[in-house]
């Protein structure tokens, strides 16, 4: 019987590539987008998923419910450097290489320019180093060993395209997510790996919820009427799903999303239209 190995042709191997099982990375996946997209992916059945978050036990949960056997909790904790590195151990040390890093988890908070207190250089550093620089160390270190075909998929967010007052680490943070996504593009993109951005918009999670409260007290005004005066600027007058950011993430993932790659897609309800 000969023996050797079979080569396909190019287009069917690409399909290969994507069919196989996929070991899926996500941080922040406690909540919010993360939660949505590891549920929606977990309807996959032939993919592992790693959960990372600071809330061990709601990732846990979120596991239990897609099935033990495929999802599995790690420890994160993207203020701590230390953390990085031992939950991408202990995720490939379970699952094998990452094929697929989502990197969602992210914080919000108001960084006024006249700020001087410690409080506030502390803030402004802490917005950074979590939507950034341990970002980029944790994408460093999933992609060291990622196999041909991989996806870093960024949550970026539409701030990534425009300034807003007293918000400027979350904004630097959107900002720079673009610029990585760019760089990382060229510098992967032999090794087949695609680097992307979904960029939303207003999206009905526990920060759009606690930035609107944020407004509404600052400007002396209820809840309703921050809400009302956000979306009323929008061509579609609501706040996207997680679960519809999920979707976009879904079919970069999938063999459509082959050929995009440094690219940052707004999910905004037409917000911003450059
Ligand atoms: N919601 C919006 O309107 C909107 C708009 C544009 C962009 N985004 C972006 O979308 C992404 C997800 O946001 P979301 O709306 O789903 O927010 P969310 O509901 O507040 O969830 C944030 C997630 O990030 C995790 N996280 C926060 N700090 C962390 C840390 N130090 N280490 C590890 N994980 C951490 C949280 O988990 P633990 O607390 O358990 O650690 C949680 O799972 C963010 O990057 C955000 O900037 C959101």
């Amino acid at each position: 019987m000969a023996t050797g190995t079979v080569k396909l042709p190019q287009s069917e191997l690409q399909a290969a590539l994507a069919a196989r099982a996929k070991h899926i990375f996500i941080t922040g996946a406690s909540r919010g987008i993360g939660e949505a997209t590891a549920r929606l992916l977990g309807e996959e059945k032939n993919h592992r998923l790693t959960l990372a978050a600071r809330s061990y036990t709601r990732c846990l949960g979120i596991c239990m419910d897609i099935g033990t056997d495929r999802a599995h909790t790690v420890r994160l904790d993207l203020q701590d450097e230390q953390s990085i590195d031992e939950a991408v151990v202990a995720a490939e040390s379970r699952n094998g290489p990452v094929d697929v890093l989502i990197l969602n988890a992210g914080i919000n908070a108001q960084t006024p320019f006249d700020d001087l207190s410690p409080q506030g250089r502390a803030t402004f550093r802490s917005v950074l180093t979590t939507n950034l620089v341990h970002t980029y160390f944790l994408a460093q270190l999933a992609a060291a060993h990622m196999p041909q075909n991989g996806r870093i998929l960024f949550v970026g967010s539409v701030l990534g395209r425009m300034g807003v007052p007293g918000n400027s680490a979350y904004v630097a943070s959107k900002h720079a997510v673009m610029g990585l996504v760019r760089s990382l593009a060229h510098e992967l993109a032999p090794r087949g790996i695609r680097v992307n951005a979904v960029n939303p918009g207003w999206v009905d999670t526990q920060m759009a919820h606690d930035a609107m409260t944020r407004m509404a007290e600052h400007r002396g005004v209820p809840l309703q009427q921050v809400q009302t005066q956000m979306l009323s600027s929008q061509p579609i007058r609501r706040m996207a799903k997680p679960q519809e950011v999920a979707q976009y993430l879904k079919f970069l993932i999938g063999p459509g999303g082959d050929c995009i790659t440094g690219q940052g897609i707004d999910i905004s309800c037409g917000s911003v239209m450059i």
